[in-house]
């Protein structure tokens, strides 16, 4: 069994580690494996990714 670790960075994304499928809602798939780190505060330009826009914008969570 595969473990899939996620840690919430305070005041910005998500950090996931293991082995992934994203699925867009057009329906196309990424695999991923390793570290990715996922949008939760709404203003990446690199949706469902991270692109540090976080901090610019003041998330707090
Ligand atoms: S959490 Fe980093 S850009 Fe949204």
């Amino acid at each position: 069994m595969s473990v899939v670790e996620i840690k919430m960075i305070p005041n910005g994304p998500l950090e996931m580690k293991g082995d992934f499928k994203i699925i867009r809602p057009d329906g196309k798939e990424e695999e991923k494996s390793g570290t990715i780190h996922l949008c939760r505060c709404g203003h990446s330009n690199k949706k469902p990714y991270c692109d540090g826009s976080h901090v610019k914008a003041g998330f707090k969570d």
